[in-house]
């Protein structure tokens, strides 16, 4: 790209001799005879830098300036000044010139500066752009989805996020609830300071009380010195609570009180600890049938879901599933060295049809393994893991890889249930398990048990 430069200056010789040395170096090069043609001339929006003297009839060179770097502030302006009024070229780069040259000008020198000022804006101007980019993926393109419901989705962490309020994500494994909190904290005010993550259900309830909230040394057993909690460590960022549908009365009513006083004890301690954190939460279950059951606090439950966050399952979004394939393709292609690029209309269309009670994971995974499969570079059905390919599951149960243990319980009762036609005594025997067990079962997942056979 040829760079266009314009060089304003009311003496005739020195603007054409310095125009002529600027296209010896390769330039395009446009003249001006003072400000305020030289500002016409810029308004055209083309011109890359600007060397300028600064006295001249009508509009000055500072003026001329100042105009150039409210309109356009990346254009680097050379100011060129006469002998003995070096003070102004000093008070010229404090407003913002990029460098200056007292005449007669070496133009050697000014060769250089016009070089280094064109890097330097090229080099700025790349950044900017990469930032720019980073920026938007950053917001939602870990999140992917252009689905309607995806889009409402996308606008309600955009106006929830900046606030302070807590935030409850619901949706089924694997639809994407981690990465909606990820963007909820990068598109906060605390996108500066710690997003901090626990699993509530990984830990049990007493090592989960002194992980969310510190412990002072004796504690308990093996608490040898002063630990602090999650809490303390998410101060004034954002404390990620997931599967908060596993955490114990207990440690509810602690969690009700840091919400309405932003305060608590570690665990063991006397001492009040205060802390600024923005609660994000998840869970799959059903909260307010947990509620009901008396599993869950309903005023916890009204603290943590100000703002509720449905992600819907993939089998109600289809039609995000080809950029999610697209995505996912290119990422494992290049995870495995493989060049698979396509797939195949059937293929494309099994995964298409099925209905995915993994949800994103589940897809993630199956892409994954296909391009692992792939024998070309366009993925083919032979590729799919058997669970996909159509019409090959009749007297069996297909779970898809990436099922929690959870989720493929379900599954197999789900799927013995209906291959028994409903009776719930012939799965439970079939299962072996005791029909009581069953109907446990089947309650937690919120299935129907009234309808006894
Ligand atoms: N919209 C999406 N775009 C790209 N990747 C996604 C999307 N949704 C989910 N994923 C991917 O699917 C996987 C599961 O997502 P995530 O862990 O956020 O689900 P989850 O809802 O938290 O599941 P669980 O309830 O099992 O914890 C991750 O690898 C994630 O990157
Ligand atoms: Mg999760």
């Amino acid at each position: 790209m040829k760079f266009k430069l314009l060089v304003a200056d009311d003496e005739k010789n020195i603007r054409e001799g310095l125009a002529a040395a600027l296209e010896m170096d390769g330039y395009e090069v446009v003249t001006a005879a003072d400000g305020t043609e030289g500002w016409k001339r810029f308004g055209k929006g083309d011109i890359d830098l600007v060397v300028s003297d600064l006295r001249m009839p009508g509009m000055s060179g500072e003026e001329f300036m100042r105009r150039i770097g409210a309109e356009a502030p990346g254009i680097p302006v050379i100011i060129l000044t006469g002998h003995g009024t070096v003070e102004n070229a000093v008070s010229a780069m404090r407003d913002g010139a990029y460098d200056f040259l007292t005449k007669p000008v070496n133009l050697d020198r000014l060769s250089l500066l016009v070089k280094r000022a064109l890097a330097n804006r090229e080099l700025a101007l790349t950044h900017r752009r990469m930032e720019e980019e980073l920026e938007h993926q950053k917001q939602f393109e870990t999140i992917i989805g252009t689905s309607a419901p995806m889009r409402r989705v996308f606008d309600t962490i955009s106006r929830a996020a900046p606030t302070r309020a807590s935030i409850l994500i619901t949706g089924e494994s694997g639809v994407g609830k981690e990465l909606v909190a990820d963007a909820i904290h990068e598109l906060s005010p605390r996108k500066g300071k710690a997003l901090v993550k626990v699993h509530c259900a990984a830990l049990a309830a007493s090592l989960l009380e002194s992980e969310l909230f510190g412990h002072e040394k004796g504690a308990f057993t093996g608490a040898v010195s002063r630990q602090r909690g999650r809490f303390e460590l998410a101060h004034e960022g954002t404390l990620f609570l997931d599967e908060i549908g596993e955490i114990d009365q207990n440690i509810q009513i602690k969690l009700l009180r840091v919400l309405q006083e932003k305060k608590f004890e570690r665990v063991g301690g006397e001492e009040t600890v205060e802390t600024d954190v923005r609660i994000v939460a998840a869970t799959n279950k059903d909260l307010k049938a947990e509620i009901e059951k008396g599993n869950f606090r309903e005023d916890l439950y009204y603290r943590l879901n100000v703002v509720n966050i449905l992600v819907p399952p993939l089998r109600e979004r289809k039609d995000d599933i080809p950029l999610l394939i697209a995505s996912f393709l290119k990422e494992f292609a290049q995870e495995n060295g493989k060049t698979v690029d396509g797939i195949n209309e059937k293929a494309r269309s099994s995964l298409y049809a099925y209905d995915w009670p993994g949800n994103v994971r589940e897809l993630r995974n199956c892409v994954e393994s296909a391009v692992v499969m792939a024998k070309s570079h366009v993925i083919t059905e032979d590729d799919l893991p058997p669970t996909l390919r159509q019409g090959s599951d009749e007297g069996w149960i297909r779970i898809p890889l990436g099922a929690s243990l959870d989720e493929s319980e379900r599954i197999i009762i789900r799927d013995t249930l209906s291959f028994l036609k409903g009776n719930k005594s012939k799965t439970a025997e079939t299962l072996g398990i005791g029909r009581k067990t069953l109907h446990r079962k089947l309650a937690d997942r919120g299935a129907a048990d009234d309808d006894e056979e």
